[in-house]
């Protein structure tokens, strides 16, 4: 089955290579968690690659909708947005209704505008929001079954791949779509242990034809989107290629350790503060630059500017090998989740840096 890549960067390896063709899925999250940001970035990665795009929107009007993803700088013009929003006129006419239900007014004719908008802007990417608007317009749970049962089978038999979006708190007691639907991605948005930040985080709780990667995957909402950071359970390895020993760049040290540190290896180093874990690290960084591995010195707590100083004072030449392309990356833990400062690692030793210390 041919796969449609999310746009969003870090979801398609936690999907295996992204939605199913024709699959129908269902993106649940509380308000704010992302679900119309995510929605719009994926019908956007489909206008470049010629998908056609058409979002749906039944809740807010297609001018909130803009509005709301405006700080992104996203050009929505190519993509087509139908506003089944109530419009003010309907409401002034909200009196025609005393003698029948809106249900009974308004199911029929909202499914045949559905149908009818796929049928003329037939997209190969749809996104309805929120589906538990149909839902409310239904007269009953078993109406409301069978018509998005069917609509899903219209989508497949025309390859359309759709996002359902929804409430998490409706969604709760409506079972049938999270039985109808092929997947279902969870967005949550928590606060941290101590509760002085909150994290966001994504989880897929089903995803019929293939394995994906399951519990909670950190995301963040940058300036260009959604950004996921996968989280990884990296494969043992068994046999080591590198068999190099380097110095430590302190001659004692190397003799107490048989020659030095070896290639592939983690070396902590440990001790109570004040004690010179940093100084020894950064000789050992300044030895491995010298023998030309590209290196990163990860600083949890201190700034460049307090390195330099102190390498200066001890005659520790780590001014010279920042300039002989040592990279120095200063950390702030509480704004990192573990799973992006892993992704930074593994994103600076794929472009070749061996050796990092923190
Ligand atoms: N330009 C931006 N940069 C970073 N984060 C943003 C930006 N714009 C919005 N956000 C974040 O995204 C959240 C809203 O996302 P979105 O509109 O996709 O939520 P939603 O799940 O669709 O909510 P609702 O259920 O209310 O429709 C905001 O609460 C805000 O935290
Ligand atoms: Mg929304």
């Amino acid at each position: 089955m041919e796969r449609v890549p999310t746009g969003v960067a870090g979801l398609d390896l936690i999907l295996k290579g992204g939605f199913f063709r024709g699959s129908s899925y269902l993106i649940v999250g509380d308000v704010g968690t992302g679900k119309t940001i995510l929605a719009l970035q994926w019908l956007l990665d489909g206008i470049k690659k010629d998908e056609k795009g058409l979002y749906v929107t039944l809740a807010e009007s297609a001018a909130q909708l803009r509005k709301n993803v405006s700080g992104f700088g996203w050009d929505l013009s190519s993509l087509k947005i139908r506003d089944f929003s109530p419009q003010p006129s309907e409401l002034n006419h909200v009196g025609d209704y005393e003698v029948f239900y809106p249900a009974e007014v308004e199911e029929e004719s909202f499914w045949q505008k559905l149908y009818q908008a796929v049928e003329e802007e037939r997209p190969d990417r749809l996104v309805l929001d929120s589906v538990t608007v149909f839902h409310d317009l239904s007269a009953n749970e078993y109406a409301f079954r069978r018509r998005l049962i069917a609509f899903i089978k219209f989508l497949l038999a025309n390859n359309c791949t759709t996002l359902f979006l929804a409430d998490a708190q409706e969604i709760k007691s409506l079972v049938s779509i999270s039985m109808a639907v092929d997947g279902i991605v969870r967005l949550r948005l928590r606060p941290s242990k101590a509760h002085f930040t909150s994290s966001r985080n994504l989880e897929i709780l089903k995803f019929r034809g293939s394995d994906v990667l399951l519990g909670e995957h950190s995301f963040r909402i940058t300036s260009s989107g959604i950004k996921v950071f996968p989280h990884l359970i990296e494969k043992p390895v068994h046999t080591l290629k590198d068999r190099r020993v380097f110095s430590s760049g302190i001659k004692e040290l190397d003799e107490m350790l048989g020659g030095g540190i070896e290639a592939g290896t983690v070396t902590l180093i440990t001790g109570p503060s004040g004690l010179g874990k940093s100084t020894i690290a950064a000789q050992l960084i300044i030895q491995l630059v010298k023998e030309g591995i590209s290196s990163v010195y990860y600083a949890f707590e201190e700034y460049l500017e307090m390195m330099l100083a102190r390498c200066e004072k001890l005659n520790i030449p780590l001014a010279q090998a920042l300039e002989n392309g040592l990279l120095f990356e200063r950390i702030n833990p509480l704004e990192l989740y573990p799973d992006e400062f892993l992704e930074m690692v593994r994103h600076h030793v794929e472009k070749g840096v061996r050796a990092v210390v923190n």
